[in-house]
Protein backbone atom coordinates (compact mmCIF):
# COMPACT_ATOMS: atom_id res chain seq x y z
CA UNK A 1 0.00 0.00 0.00
CA UNK A 2 2.70 2.28 1.54
CA UNK A 3 4.90 1.60 -1.49
CA UNK A 4 1.68 2.33 -4.31
CA UNK A 5 1.84 5.66 -2.87
CA UNK A 6 5.10 6.55 -2.96
CA UNK A 7 4.76 5.22 -7.09
CA UNK A 8 1.76 7.50 -7.53
CA UNK A 9 3.33 10.37 -5.67
CA UNK A 10 6.51 9.71 -7.60
CA UNK A 11 4.95 9.38 -10.94
CA UNK A 12 2.62 12.61 -10.82
CA UNK A 13 5.10 15.35 -8.90
CA UNK A 14 8.59 14.12 -8.78
CA UNK A 15 10.30 13.65 -12.00
CA UNK A 16 13.81 16.05 -11.38
CA UNK A 17 14.73 18.00 -13.80
CA UNK A 18 18.23 18.84 -14.23
CA UNK A 19 20.20 21.82 -15.69
CA UNK A 20 23.33 20.35 -17.21
CA UNK A 21 25.58 19.05 -19.80
CA UNK A 22 23.84 16.52 -21.91
CA UNK A 23 25.37 13.45 -20.66
CA UNK A 24 24.63 14.57 -16.46
CA UNK A 25 20.83 15.34 -17.77
CA UNK A 26 20.74 11.85 -19.45
CA UNK A 27 22.43 10.78 -16.13
CA UNK A 28 19.91 11.69 -13.80
CA UNK A 29 16.93 10.68 -16.13
CA UNK A 30 17.52 6.84 -16.44
CA UNK A 31 17.38 6.05 -12.74
CA UNK A 32 14.00 8.03 -12.62
CA UNK A 33 12.93 6.18 -16.06
CA UNK A 34 14.15 2.83 -14.28
CA UNK A 35 11.71 3.74 -11.54
CA UNK A 36 9.22 4.67 -13.83
CA UNK A 37 8.97 1.43 -15.61
CA UNK A 38 9.09 -0.63 -12.27
CA UNK A 39 6.24 -2.85 -11.80
CA UNK A 40 4.22 -1.78 -14.74
CA UNK A 41 3.96 -4.71 -17.43
CA UNK A 42 2.00 -2.88 -19.95
CA UNK A 43 3.87 -1.76 -22.88
CA UNK A 44 2.26 1.47 -23.60
CA UNK A 45 2.13 2.67 -20.55
CA UNK A 46 5.40 2.36 -20.28
CA UNK A 47 6.48 3.71 -23.89
CA UNK A 48 3.72 6.76 -22.97
CA UNK A 49 5.92 7.78 -19.62
CA UNK A 50 9.30 7.53 -21.20
CA UNK A 51 8.88 9.88 -24.09
CA UNK A 52 7.36 12.14 -21.49
CA UNK A 53 10.04 12.07 -19.38
CA UNK A 54 11.78 12.28 -22.34
CA UNK A 55 10.10 15.63 -23.30
CA UNK A 56 10.18 17.21 -19.81
CA UNK A 57 13.68 16.95 -19.49
CA UNK A 58 14.97 17.91 -23.31
CA UNK A 59 12.04 19.96 -24.35
CA UNK A 60 12.91 18.47 -28.18
CA UNK A 61 10.76 19.48 -30.71
CA UNK A 62 9.14 15.79 -31.13
CA UNK A 63 9.83 12.24 -29.37
CA UNK A 64 7.95 9.06 -29.98
CA UNK A 65 8.21 5.50 -31.02
CA UNK A 66 6.94 3.99 -34.21
CA UNK A 67 5.94 -0.02 -33.24
CA UNK A 68 6.26 -2.44 -36.32
CA UNK A 69 2.82 -3.73 -37.64
CA UNK A 70 3.03 -6.05 -40.43
CA UNK A 71 5.31 -4.34 -43.24
CA UNK A 72 5.04 -0.57 -41.66
CA UNK A 73 5.68 1.02 -38.88
CA UNK A 74 2.81 2.98 -37.19
CA UNK A 75 2.37 5.82 -34.23
CA UNK A 76 2.76 5.19 -31.05
CA UNK A 77 2.91 6.79 -28.05
CA UNK A 78 4.73 10.68 -28.79
CA UNK A 79 5.37 13.95 -27.53
CA UNK A 80 5.11 16.79 -29.95
CA UNK A 81 3.21 17.95 -33.02
CA UNK A 82 1.07 15.00 -34.75
CA UNK A 83 2.63 13.03 -36.56
CA UNK A 84 2.98 10.70 -39.78
CA UNK A 85 0.55 7.53 -38.86
CA UNK A 86 2.44 4.97 -41.06
CA UNK A 87 5.87 4.45 -42.62
CA UNK A 88 6.94 1.71 -45.22
CA UNK A 89 10.13 -0.39 -44.63
CA UNK A 90 13.20 1.77 -46.11
CA UNK A 91 11.05 5.01 -46.06
CA UNK A 92 12.33 8.19 -44.07
CA UNK A 93 14.58 8.24 -41.66
CA UNK A 94 12.72 5.79 -39.49
CA UNK A 95 12.16 3.06 -41.97
CA UNK A 96 15.72 3.18 -43.22
CA UNK A 97 16.68 2.58 -39.45
CA UNK A 98 14.47 -0.16 -39.14
CA UNK A 99 15.44 -2.04 -42.55
CA UNK A 100 18.74 -1.32 -41.38
CA UNK A 101 18.54 -1.95 -37.59
CA UNK A 102 20.58 0.63 -36.59
CA UNK A 103 20.95 4.35 -34.79
CA UNK A 104 20.71 6.88 -37.56
CA UNK A 105 21.79 10.49 -36.69
CA UNK A 106 21.05 12.75 -39.26
CA UNK A 107 22.35 16.35 -38.42
CA UNK A 108 19.68 17.73 -41.38
CA UNK A 109 17.09 16.21 -42.51
CA UNK A 110 16.66 18.17 -45.80
CA UNK A 111 19.99 16.17 -46.89
CA UNK A 112 18.34 12.94 -45.71
CA UNK A 113 17.29 11.27 -49.22
CA UNK A 114 13.30 10.75 -48.69
CA UNK A 115 13.10 11.88 -45.40
CA UNK A 116 9.31 12.35 -44.03
CA UNK A 117 8.77 15.89 -42.86
CA UNK A 118 5.85 15.17 -40.06
CA UNK A 119 6.82 19.00 -38.94
CA UNK A 120 8.68 21.87 -41.13
CA UNK A 121 10.11 22.86 -37.77
CA UNK A 122 12.17 19.69 -37.62
CA UNK A 123 15.75 19.73 -38.52
CA UNK A 124 17.73 17.02 -37.44
CA UNK A 125 17.10 13.83 -35.97
CA UNK A 126 17.76 10.82 -33.97
CA UNK A 127 16.22 7.02 -34.67
CA UNK A 128 16.80 4.74 -32.38
CA UNK A 129 16.02 0.77 -33.34
CA UNK A 130 14.53 -1.55 -30.74
CA UNK A 131 15.28 -4.91 -31.25
CA UNK A 132 14.19 -7.85 -29.59
CA UNK A 133 15.06 -11.62 -30.68
CA UNK A 134 17.49 -10.15 -33.11
CA UNK A 135 14.22 -8.48 -35.23
CA UNK A 136 13.69 -4.26 -34.77
CA UNK A 137 9.81 -3.85 -33.17
CA UNK A 138 9.73 -0.76 -33.12
CA UNK A 139 12.02 2.60 -33.46
CA UNK A 140 12.48 5.94 -31.30
CA UNK A 141 12.53 9.01 -33.55
CA UNK A 142 13.67 12.54 -31.67
CA UNK A 143 13.30 15.46 -33.63
CA UNK A 144 14.74 19.02 -32.96
CA UNK A 145 14.25 22.86 -34.02
CA UNK A 146 18.10 23.03 -34.50
CA UNK A 147 20.61 21.75 -36.81
CA UNK A 148 23.59 18.81 -35.88
CA UNK A 149 21.63 18.63 -32.64
CA UNK A 150 22.32 14.99 -32.25
CA UNK A 151 25.39 13.25 -31.54
CA UNK A 152 27.49 9.60 -29.85
CA UNK A 153 25.97 10.74 -26.60
CA UNK A 154 22.23 11.35 -27.29
CA UNK A 155 22.84 7.63 -29.04
CA UNK A 156 24.60 5.94 -26.32
CA UNK A 157 21.86 7.23 -23.51
CA UNK A 158 18.77 6.59 -26.08
CA UNK A 159 20.02 3.13 -26.72
CA UNK A 160 20.69 2.82 -23.25
CA UNK A 161 16.54 4.11 -22.69
CA UNK A 162 15.08 2.17 -25.09
CA UNK A 163 16.61 -1.10 -23.92
CA UNK A 164 14.73 -0.04 -20.71
CA UNK A 165 11.63 -1.14 -21.96
CA UNK A 166 10.33 -4.18 -22.01
CA UNK A 167 8.73 -5.22 -25.76
N1 LIG B 1 11.06 12.30 -40.07
C1 LIG B 1 10.65 10.92 -39.93
C2 LIG B 1 9.16 10.79 -39.86
C3 LIG B 1 8.61 10.81 -38.48
S1 LIG B 1 8.48 12.32 -37.83
O1 LIG B 1 9.76 13.01 -37.81
C4 LIG B 1 7.76 12.33 -36.36
C5 LIG B 1 11.22 10.09 -41.04
O2 LIG B 1 11.81 10.64 -41.99
O3 LIG B 1 11.07 8.88 -40.99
Amino acid sequence: MFSTFVKIFFMADDLQIVHGSKEEEYQSLIPQLKGLLTGEPDLIANMANVVAALKEQFRWLWVGFYVVKGDELVLAPFQGPVACTRIKKGKGVCGSCWQQAKTLIVPDVEQFPGHIACSSLSKSEIVIPVIKDQEVVAVLDVDSEQYNFFDDIDQKYLEMVVGLISF
